[in-house]
């Protein structure tokens, strides 16, 4: 049997949505991680500090007794946003940043900003008060194919973004492509990216393998091996640019399930276990820590936990359990095609 201790695991991207979901899914992520950064793509959207502060009310209620977890919060960035309660919010310490979607790029972000040129003196606010900005990097043109749309973001929006505003805290956040890791490896300091586990683990094949598989189809969409192994291999270098961000969202089943699914894959559950798995195949389970407990922190500038987990591998390879029950519907949690013989200890 094989060991390992780690520093405690932050998750620097989730959703918990909010009301039943919420309660259900809370918990499978503060069971392993000390803190995450909340996205605000509610409906209505998180845009100002007071709502903030009512929905980190509701996350905290649902926090188990036993799990000692802080959520860190954000403000959706919309063109018509107040810059002064953008900055009363920051300032509060009611939100830690603010996330940038753009207008009809995945789950509720309808609100999301149309033309990136609105926001300009709004981002130079961010970058004069330190705060930091989360970026949903993929242009939504419909005639961009869909499986080009984070590349071409890079290339016409965020290129400009980074040279105008080199001060500016930015984190590309669940990157997909090999443009990526290469753009954000040759950028500036104060750029970043999150990887979830769920482009680490499978490539575009698996929407389709013996049929479309709705549960996973997430945004931005899995793409091709090349990219996978790129993105792998910016986990593993313990690379301070590259940290774990799960984008763990959850969906009904019977939202998934559908003639218009919903994006999102629901990974809390197994995350830590799937990443050393993941790890341990490149025989890099010694960065395991640089990926999930270290390079986020100092990228925010925060301190690392205190507390620490461990992750044993086991001899038989780990039964998953599949949903978490949501009222009379659930929700699939991610499992990939391949054995896991990880497990967080106590688990
Ligand atoms: O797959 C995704 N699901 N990608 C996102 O960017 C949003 C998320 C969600 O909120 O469901
Ligand atoms: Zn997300």
């Amino acid at each position: 049997m094989e060991e390992i201790d780690i520093i405690k695991p932050d998750d620097w991207h989730v959703h918990f949505r909010d009301n039943e979901i919420l309660k259900a899914v809370v918990p499978e992520t503060t069971r392993h991680f000390r803190r995450s950064i909340v996205m605000p793509n509610l409906l209505p959207p998180i845009i100002n500090a007071e709502q903030a502060l009512n929905y980190k009310k509701e996350i905290e209620n649902a926090i188990p007794q036993s799990d000692n977890f802080e959520p860190f919060m954000t403000i959706y960035l919309t063109e018509n946003i107040n810059k002064d309660e953008l900055k009363f919010a920051f300032d509060e310490k009611a939100v830690f940043a603010a996330k940038l979607y753009p207008a009809g790029a995945t789950t509720n972000s309808d609100s999301g900003v149309k033309d990136i040129s609105k926001i300009m003196t709004t981002l130079e606010t961010m970058a004069k008060i330190g705060m930091p900005l989360l970026i949903h990097g993929e242009v939504t043109d419909k005639k961009i194919d869909v499986f080009d749309r984070e590349r071409v973001f890079i290339d016409e929006k965020l290129d400009n973004i980074c040279k105008k505003f080199p001060e500016l805290k930015i984190t590309l956040e669940h990157i997909t492509t090999k443009d990526a890791v290469d753009y954000v490896n040759d950028g500036n300091k104060n750029l970043a990216a999150s990887i979830t586990p769920h482009h680490l683990a499978l490539n575009r094949n698996a929407l389709f393998v013996g049929g479309i598989r709705p549960h996973n189809y997430c945004l931005p969409i899995l793409k091709r091996e090349i990219h996978r192994k790129s993105l792998l291999k910016a986990a593993i270098s313990g690379n301070k640019k590259f940290f774990l961000g799960t984008d763990t969202a959850p969906h009904l089943k019977i939202d998934k399930e559908n003639a218009c699914g919903c994006a999102g894959i629901f990974n809390a559950t197994y995350c830590l276990a799937i990443l050393a798995q993941i790890f341990d195949n490149e025989k890099s389970i010694d960065k395991l820590e640089n990926f999930v407990s270290k390079n986020g922190a100092f990228h925010y500038n925060l301190g690392l936990n205190k507390e620490k987990i461990k992750l044993r591998k086991i001899q038989e390879k780990v039964v998953f359990r599949r949903y978490v029950n949501v009222g009379n519907d659930k929700i699939k949690i991610f499992e990939p095609d391949f054995p896991i013989y990880w497990r967080v200890d106590n688990y």
